[in-house]
């Protein structure tokens, strides 16, 4: 019951979170487009007002005409609306995800001792130094680079491909690549709390006082924002990765990673571009070609290969339930001995009947994409590999 409670929570929890991120990431889109899609207004009574670009619409039966002032209007509105609680709330529900998914459950879903060997207490702890050191590390490169806008790209992508590496070296892939998503995402939450929201407080308070309106504070929300519109789909892909382990179980996933959100940012270029009606293909071509090749170089090799190494007659799955007994079912049992929660996915492999009845799930897990047994806490060999591939090819008729 306790179990199933806790199910429930998170399943509300990754609901709440997708809608938030539509909120954030929805409104951030249209903020951007709008932006880059504005016309200098030939109007001489908006010029007059301040408007430096303006644009019409329409949407859902009706027009719609938004106006960009230079700095600020001459005088504020009585109803002037903001835009931030769709960032901090999709932080707070990623980070209590994270929280209820891995933190919780670090030595199951964290913790890879093949990879580095450390406590649960220390993986939280290098969790949140990920999180702090790409905050104090951006928050550099923002300072010193940030007035090039190439020389601040080229930072940023050190940035990413460092953490990424560094992540991949102390966490299981799957977590690696949501800590180094989180770590973005945190960066795109702060702008807006740090930078973007306070900036905009201080134009307003200005304005209310009754004075010259500083523009550097509208030039440093926009440069944040334009790192965050970049950050977008690198951030999206490395949330939605961990679903798929041909990604992150990849002995250099760190690079996967890093190529992968490149394409990404190769085809949101393209989007910024499109925006202001420059068409340039180069950008979406590049990342798609990028893609492919990440798609041939991580493939898996052919399972009938990799069957016909040994020349030999295809075990039983008797001989194959020697494997599972002692490599799966301390986990996918109906009590599991080595975690705290029912058999995982429901699949429980105790008996022969129950083995063949998953034997694809089992023959795609174990050989195919190597995410079973999980984090190889139990150490399967190779050979055993190479045994079940045999007996699943065996099988066919
Ligand atoms: C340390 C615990 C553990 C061990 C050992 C383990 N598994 Fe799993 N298994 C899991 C967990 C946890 C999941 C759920 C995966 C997830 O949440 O992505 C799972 C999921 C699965 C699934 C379902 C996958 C799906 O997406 O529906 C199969 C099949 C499976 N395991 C087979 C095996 C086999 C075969 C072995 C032994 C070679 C094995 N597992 C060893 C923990 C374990």
């Amino acid at each position: 019951m306790e179990y199933y409670v806790h199910e429930w929570a998170l399943m509300l929890l990754r609901w709440l979170h997708v809608i938030t991120v539509i909120a954030w990431i929805g409104a951030s889109f249209y903020f951007v487009w709008l932006d880059n899609s504005l016309e200098k207004p030939s109007d001489p009574d908006l010029l007059q007002k301040g408007v430096d670009g303006e644009l019409w619409a329409v949407h859902g039966g009706g027009f719609y005409n938004p106006q960009k002032y230079r700095v600020a209007p001459k005088a504020l509105p009585t109803n002037l609306h903001w835009f931030y609680w769709e960032s901090y709330s999709t932080w707070l529900s990623g980070m209590a995800l994270f929280v209820g998914l891995y933190l919780l459950n670090a030595k199951t879903y964290m913790i890879d001792p093949q990879i580095y060997a450390m406590s649960e207490s220390t993986a939280i702890l290098f969790t949140f130094a990920f999180l702090v050191a790409g905050l104090v590390v951006y928050e550099a490169i923002c300072r010193f680079f940030g007035r090039n806008v190439w020389l601040s790209a080229v930072a940023l992508g050190i940035m990413v491909t460092l953490a990424s590496f560094a992540a991949c070296h102390v966490f299981q892939g799957r977590a690696a690549f949501l800590i180094v998503g989180a770590m973005l995402a945190t960066l795109m939450t702060a702008n807006v709390f740090f930078w973007i929201i306070p900036g905009q407080r201080k134009v307003i308070a200005s304005m209310r006082a009754g004075e010259k309106v500083n523009p550097i504070y509208g030039q440093r929300g926009k440069q944040r924002s334009v790192h965050n519109t970049y950050f977008t789909l690198p951030v999206l892909f490395a949330m939605l990765s961990n679903h798929y382990n041909m990604m992150y179980n990849h002995p250099m996933n760190w690079l996967v990673l890093v190529l992968m959100m490149t394409s990404g940012v190769l085809i949101r270029q393209f989007f910024l571009l499109k925006h202001k009606k420059k068409i340039n293909w180069y950008f979406p071509l590049s990342g798609v070609v990028n893609m492919l090749g990440v798609f041939f170089w991580i493939a898996p090799k052919s399972p009938q290969a990799q069957a016909q190494a040994q020349d030999s007659a295809p075990p039983s799955t008797a001989e194959i339930q020697v494997v599972i007994n002692s490599r799966c079912v301390g986990c996918h049992a109906t009590h599991p001995t080595l975690m705290d929660a029912p058999a995982p996915k429901g699949v429980i492999l105790e008996t022969a009947k129950e083995i063949d009845k998953h034997a694809n799930m089992i023959f795609i897990q174990v050989v195919q994409l190597k995410v079973m047994p999980l984090a190889n806490l139990t150490h399967i060999t190779d050979e055993e590999r190479a045994l079940i591939a045999k007996w699943y090819e065996g099988r066919k008729p």
